[in-house]
């Protein structure tokens, strides 16, 4: 039997990773391969002459220039007057590295635009990406059920921390959270829930500014308060249901932090 060739194992390496769920593989610079001499550029056909290069284009994330974006992301979420404007504001925002690390469009919210109840994730996946709404995929359907379960249905507005799909599901990292921050906080200032309910470890750390683990940050609350300092809201960190379908035995945590929370929301009064 013959040997087989590099590009058969080539694609039979990419064949298994993509088995493995892995679609994305990106660095966190572009890296120019032709520069390097690591591939030939392209040739032009016998005869013809070379064509004129092009310009050189922007491949892959550009490095943010984080306070910049920030101060961006601020003058624009501040100018929406509702969460119409919001939305298109978030769409038409490119100062996100996210951007361009292969997500197709932006994800922003669902669910009741009153609601006293925010659920805040980590960031939109595969299927949230296509359909352009947040926990839509395997991990949002078991959220809804347990939303459900819990009375809280019609009663919750979902986003997340940011709102492209990080490259291959990857956690977002702190600049890019930091960035979409402030979308997030006039969401919050627009929608008036009265409290927080922050889904999976990196929605817990960045909106409240921790680093313990979500294990033991959860079933806890914590005072969330805005960057500029003007809103504060109870918040109770949970479980990811991406988590859950991995884990089924931590379901009752998250369980308890729902009931909690449809506890809180039907008392308002009632103290912590
Ligand atoms: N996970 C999240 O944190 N958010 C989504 O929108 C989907 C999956």
């Amino acid at each position: 039997m013959s040997e087989p060739s590099n590009a058969q194992l080539a694609e039979s390496l990419l064949a298994f990773w993509a088995d493995a769920g892995v679609d994305a593989m990106l660095l966190d610079a572009p890296v120019d391969r032709i520069a390097a001499g690591r591939i030939a550029p392209p040739q032009p056909p016998p005869g013809r002459k070379p064509a004129t290069p092009a310009p050189p284009r922007l491949v892959g994330a550009p490095v943010p220039d984080v306070a910049a974006a920030v101060a961006q992301a601020q003058a624009l979420a501040a100018a929406a007057g509702d969460l119409d404007a919001l939305a298109e504001a978030i769409a038409g925002f490119e100062a996100c590295p996210l951007r361009y690390e292969g997500a197709t469009r932006a994800v922003f919210s669902r669910g009741d635009r009153a609601a006293p109840l925010m659920l805040v994730g980590e960031g939109p996946g595969a299927e949230e990406d296509q359909r352009g709404e947040p926990f839509v995929g395997r991990a949002g359907q078991l959220l809804d059920r347990m939303l459900d379960a819990a009375g809280l249905t019609g009663r919750v507005f979902i986003t997340n921390t940011v709102f492209w799909r990080p490259p291959g599901n990857r956690t977002p990292t702190l600049h890019e959270q930091m960035i979409c921050a402030p979308f997030v906080e006039r969401a919050i200032a627009l929608v008036k829930p009265q409290m927080l309910l922050l889904v999976g470890g990196a929605s817990a750390k960045s909106m409240l500014k921790k680093d313990e683990g979500i294990l033991s940050l959860r079933g806890r609350w914590f005072e969330w308060r805005s960057n500029d300092g003007k809103m504060e809201l109870p918040a109770m960190p949970t479980l990811h249901p991406a988590f859950l379908l991995r884990q089924p035995v931590a379901k009752k945590r998250a369980w308890s932090d729902l009931l909690t929370v449809a506890e809180r929301l039907d008392r308002p009064d009632r103290p912590a």
